[in-house]
C-alpha cells in the first residue's frame, strides 16, 4: 500500500501562540487514538514564528514544516529565514512554491529552483506546489480537453532544473489548482488523475520511470473529510496539501477518519 502524505498548511493563522498549540496539542493526541497507520506521513506546517511551540507536538506521524524559506544558508537579508534554520528547528517539510507566494511575492521558477537546490541540499523535502490559472483545460462539463495549460509544465522543468535524480527523488509535488485554492470548488477526481498522468509523463521524460514512480503527487484545493478519499482512491494521488481544513482540528482529524474507514491506511 502507497504512502500517503498529509501536509497542513496553516497560512497565516491562528493570530496566537497559544491558539497554535492548542490545534497542535489537539491533532496530536487524536491521531494517537486513531492509532499506529504504517503509510501514514503528515507535515504540520505552521507559520515560522509557531515552529518551535508547534514541533513540540510532533512524533510518530507527525512531522514539522514550513510554508517557506530563503535560499541563502546566512547573511544579510533582513527578514529571511533560511533552509538550514528550518532544519535546525526540526522541520522535515518544506512548501515551495505556492500560488500565494507565487501571486503576492513575485516568486518565480527560478527562485523556487533555488530555494528547492536550498531545501535539499538541508535533507528536508520539498513540497512543490504547482497549478494553473484557470479552468480553461476543462470544456463546458467538466471534461478534460487535453490541453493542459502550459504552466504547469514550465513550472516543473523550472523548479527542476539541475536537479539530479538521487536528489529528485525526495520531492513532492502538489498540484494545486488556482481556482479549487479556498474556493470550496475542489477538482473533481477525474481532473486530478488527467494532471497526474501529465505530470507523471513530464517527470519520466526529465529522469526515468523509477524516479517518476518515487515521487509523490498531492493534491490540494478545497479538500475536506468528504472529499479527501475520492483524490486518495480513484484520483490516484499520494497525499493532498491542505490549507483551510488544517485549521480545525476535528475536521483534519475527520480527514484522517475518513481515508482509515476508506481502508486506505495500514493499521
Ligand atoms: P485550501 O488551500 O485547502 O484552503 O483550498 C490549499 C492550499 O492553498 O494549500
Amino acid at each position: 500500500m502507497k504512502d500517503i502524505y498529509l501536509i497542513e498548511n496553516w497560512k497565516m493563522n491562528p493570530v496566537s501562540v497559544k491558539e497554535a498549540q492548542k490545534l497542535a496539542a489537539d491533532v496530536s493526541s487524536g491521531i494517537k487514538r486513531i492509532k499506529c497507520k504504517k503509510n501514514l506521513h503528515i507535515g504540520v506546517c505552521p507559520p515560522h514564528t509557531y515552529l518551535a511551540s508547534v514541533g513540540k507536538y510532533t512524533g510518530k506521524h507527525i512531522n514539522l514544516g514550513a510554508q517557506n524559506c530563503y535560499f541563502e544558508d546566512r547573511g544579510a537579508y533582513t527578514g529571511e529565514v533560511s533552509a538550514k534554520m528550518l532544519k535546525d528547528l526540526g522541520c522535515k517539510f518544506v512548501i515551495v512554491g505556492h500560488s500565494e507566494r507565487r501571486r503576492y511575492f513575485k516568486e518565480d521558477n527560478e527562485m523556487i529552483n533555488k530555494k528547492i537546490k536550498t531545501i535539499l541540499k538541508n535533507n528536508m523535502r520539498p513540497v512543490l506546489a504547482i497549478g494553473e490559472q484557470s479552468r480553461e483545460s476543462f470544456d463546458a462539463k467538466g471534461v478534460w480537453s487535453g490541453e493542459l495549460d502550459p504552466a504547469i509544465k514550465d513550472q516543473i522543468l523550472g523548479a527542476l532544473k539541475g536537479i539530479g535524480a538521487a536528489k529528485a527523488k525526495n520531492i513532492l509535488i502538489a498540484y494545486e489548482p488556482l481556482w479549487a485554492i479556498g474556493t470550496g470548488h475542489a477538482a473533481s477526481t477525474d481532473d486530478v488523475m488527467s494532471v497526474r498522468i501529465f505530470i507523471q509523463k513530464i517527470l519520466k521524460d526529465m529522469y526515468s520511470a523509477s524516479v517518476m514512480a518515487a515521487i509523490p503527487i498531492l493534491y490540494g484545493g478545497s479538500t475536506d473529510p468528504k472529499n479527501i478519499s475520492s483524490f486518495l482512491g480513484d484520483g490516484g494521488m499520494n497525499g493532498v496539501l491542505i490549507g483551510g481544513s488544517s485549521l480545525k482540528a476535528d475536521t483534519f482529524l475527520d480527514m484522517v477518519a475518513a481515508v482509515n474507514n476508506d481502508g486506505l491506511l495500514i493499521c
